[in-house]
């Protein structure tokens, strides 16, 4: 990567400069609450050491996806409320993106004080195709920094999104690469060149179809993939296993059945749950009984029988297998582990990802989620991405846009 970094920004003086930082504070919310702040915690010390070193911050950050229009249910309020809390440093949320109250915050601000643009996404042209419209955004973002601003991307979870906010911006104005960028980077490079083996990388989540580019690449790199979550049932169903009203991808099993059989041939290891829970319904109290995995359909629930979480035989094996790897990605839960009941497959993999001697990853927004409802600190494990999508488009060999814009 050539673009340099927030210490070459930071050498090069901040004091009296308004720098733009884009930010993922990107928090799943519940009434109004901040349910995980993983993300305002990670995105602290990059804003923290601009204000400190005196630069005016004004942060933009997205949360959800409105569409293209101001809308209270995805006001950063709750996130700007945590990250004044949680940082101690004078945070102030403007009422709009770009615009009246943008403008008039951000030139009134100080030396050390920060600001955080309501969410950029309430901006239809963040998001747009064209890249006129994005670029006319960009350009307002940029001119509220003025002549001697700079911008740092720090929003690892967004650099695969081409939007305004995380590519444009960057060709506007004088461009670093945010601390947590560069080590999100640093450590989805070890995963990718010259991983310590055995490596195992777990996967889960409810859409095959989500996963389909990442297994194709890592089918060559990793040694051995375990699979549960929904996706699972997909699984189940293309070695012919009747997976009753489990979420399935239908269209997807011709694809699956191709992995399974590419996997043999080159003599990777692709490990499927034998056995499933499977309940009576989607509901957090659903009766339930372990069944194996090519017996869903037997269950007592007949066909209307839906697989929620792998079985306690398969957690334990799955377990085994992190804790003997050298290198472990896990992205995606391994159950619906919300409910108390299905979470016990996601608690394992979680457990044994803390136990692994190995270097530990935890990909993305649900997996990290995860970990931390089920009552695991951040420091438990080798690394806890804050990017999903980006994370797995990384593994997945394309180009993130938000990098590319800053080389
Ligand atoms: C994420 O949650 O993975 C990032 O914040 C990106 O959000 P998006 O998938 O809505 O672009």
């Amino acid at each position: 990567m050539s673009a340099q970094n927030l210490d070459a920004l930071l050498e090069s003086g901040v004091k009296g400069r308004t720098v733009i930082v884009r930010s993922d504070l990107n928090v799943p919310l519940k009434d109004g609450a901040v349910t995980d702040d993983g993300r305002v915690r990670a995105s602290i010390p990059v804003i923290e050491k601009l204000a400190k070193a005196g630069a005016r911050v004004v942060v933009v950050a997205h949360l959800g996806r409105p569409k293209g229009e101001p809308n209270p249910e995805f006001s950063l309020k709750p996130a700007a409320d945590r990250l004044r809390e949680l940082s101690g440093l004078p945070v102030e949320l403007a009422a709009d993106v770009s615009g009246e109250d943008a403008q008039k915050k951000a030139a009134g601000l100080e030396d050390g004080q920060v600001l955080v643009l309501e969410n950029v996404r309430f901006d239809a042209r963040e998001t747009s195709k064209d890249a006129g419209e994005r670029e006319a955004l960009a350009a307002e973002l940029a001119a509220l920094a003025g002549e001697s601003g700079a911008y740092v991307d720090d929003a690892f979870g967004a650099v695969h999104r081409k939007h305004a906010s995380v590519f444009d911006i960057a060709s506007k104005l004088p461009a670093y690469t945010g601390d947590l960028v560069s080590t999100e980077l640093e450590v989805l490079q070890r995963l990718t060149e010259h991983p310590e083996r055995p490596y195992v990388v777990v996967l889960g989540g409810s859409k095959v179809s989500d996963k389909l580019a990442v297994i194709e690449n890592l089918l060559d790199r990793a040694d051995t993939l375990l699979v549960g979550g929904g996706m699972v049932f997909t699984f189940l169903a293309a070695q012919g296993h009747d997976v009753a009203a489990s979420l399935l991808e239908k269209d997807q099993i011709p694809t699956v059945q191709a992995y399974l059989k590419r996997a043999e041939e080159l003599g990777k290891e692709f490990v499927l749950p034998t056995d499933i829970v499977v309940a009576a319904s989607f509901a957090k109290d659903a009766e339930h009984e372990v069944v194996d995995a090519d017996k869903i359909g037997e269950s007592r629930f007949g066909e209307s029988g839906l697989g929620l979480d792998i079985g306690p035989k398969s957690a334990q094996a799955f377990a085994e297998k992190i804790r003997g790897a050298k290198t472990v990605f896990w992205n995606g839960p391994m159950g619906v582990f919300e409910f108390p009941a299905f979470a016990n497959g996601t608690k394992a993999v979680a457990e044994a990802m803390t136990q692994t001697q190995g270097f530990g990853v935890v990909g993305g927004g649900d997996s990290a989620a995860a970990v931390r409802q089920l009552g695991f600190a951040d420091d438990q494990f080798g690394h806890i991405s804050t990017g999903g999508g980006a994370s797995l488009e990384y593994l997945e060999g394309k180009s993130l846009p938000g990098i590319e814009a800053l080389s």
